[in-house]
């Protein structure tokens, strides 16, 4: 029988690609930049499953041309970049890797919401560009922020990282409200209405993943909805915030600060005004980037794609439900 053929869309190590390379073919993609959706509709042609990452779009043109494929198996939790929908129509399995980064996600949650409580980006930067200067030493009022002990954290989205960013809340002395689409009780935070939360919260981290419920979630209204003086902390996917909306709130003070790991155009564009505001921490989408994190994922994307070509069920599959159809 032909080995089966995956394509990889990253260079994953080589000591997390052996149990995969034993038992199919692969042809994995090493340039540093991600494949156009050109080289990936030639690529998969020919395939039998895929290793994909988010800046991979998997598309119904992609699945087009991808006839013989088999399973999508993407080093993600979120699977937004991929047509879910498409992929059901095909009885296709799509695994992802829940779980692995939450922990590490909800560092970089706590991260953004420390640094933009604390004004840590905008002295830093105070500090580089030769502003603290003998006339100018230190005065009574000089880089106020606010406090996060004793403050209020709202979670919108309870998830495993949604909990992992309650627990960190609890350990600061903060209190903690908690919102879920489908309620939830959990020890760490108080559940309450969303309006609730973000009428109270001093703090709000969003936590959700992201889909067509979720698209701008976070609209003007539930942005103006928000405690006046409030910081807002984004480490799931963009666009479920109208960034727009939220740059507004920030300008005229309606919030204090924000702090975001993604955008709705990642990288971001340069024209986008949250660039300009003093009062925004952005990082490039790396709330689950440690080393760790990363080989946890890799090694459960392998394992997801294992399982599927051994003809089993993926550990981890956004749509099992493709499993019945077959
Ligand atoms: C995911 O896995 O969806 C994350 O955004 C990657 O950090």
């Amino acid at each position: 029988m032909p080995q089966k053929r995956v394509l990889i869309t990253y260079k994953l190590s080589d000591d997390v690609l052996t149990p995969l390379r034993d038992c199919c073919e692969l042809e994995v993609w090493s340039e540093d930049r991600p494949m156009t959706s050109v080289e990936l509709q030639s690529s998969i042609t020919n395939c039998d499953g895929i290793i994909c990452f988010l800046t991979d779009q998997i598309t119904v043109s992609v699945l087009d041309r991808a006839k013989k494929l088999k399973f999508i198996s993407s080093m993600s939790v979120g699977v937004d970049h991929i047509d879910v929908g498409a992929a059901n129509d095909r009885g296709i399995p799509i695994g992802n890797t829940p779980g692995v980064l939450a922990e590490t996600t909800a560092d970089t949650a706590f991260g953004l919401l420390l640094a933009s409580a604390r004004r840590i980006s905008e002295a830093d930067r105070y500090i580089r560009e030769g502003s603290w200067r003998p006339e100018l030493p230190w005065s009574p009022e000089f880089f106020l922020g606010k406090d996060v002990h004793g403050a209020i954290l709202g979670v919108v989205g309870l998830g495993q990282t949604g909990r992992a960013v309650t627990r960190r809340g609890k350990a600061f002395d903060m209190q903690v409200l908690g919102w879920n689409r489908t309620p939830q009780e959990i020890d760490s935070a108080e559940c309450v209405t969303l309006s609730e939360l973000l009428r109270k919260s001093d703090f709000v981290s969003i936590n959700i993943a992201k889909n067509s419920d979720s698209t701008l979630f976070f609209n003007r209204e539930r942005i103006m909805s928000m405690k006046k003086g409030a910081i807002l902390i984004n480490t799931s996917r963009g666009g479920i915030v109208d960034e727009e909306a939220l740059s507004d709130a920030l300008m005229m003070g309606h919030l204090a600060g924000a702090g975001f790991d993604v955008f709705e155009n990642e990288p971001i564009n340069l024209d986008n005004r949250l660039l300009k505001l003093p009062n925004v921490v952005l990082t490039p989408h790396i709330g689950s980037a440690t080393s760790a994190t990363r080989k946890n994922m890799a090694s459960l994307a392998v394992r997801n794609a294992l399982a599927a070509i051994d003809g089993t069920q993926m550990p981890f599959c956004v749509n099992p439900a493709v499993y019945l159809a077959n």
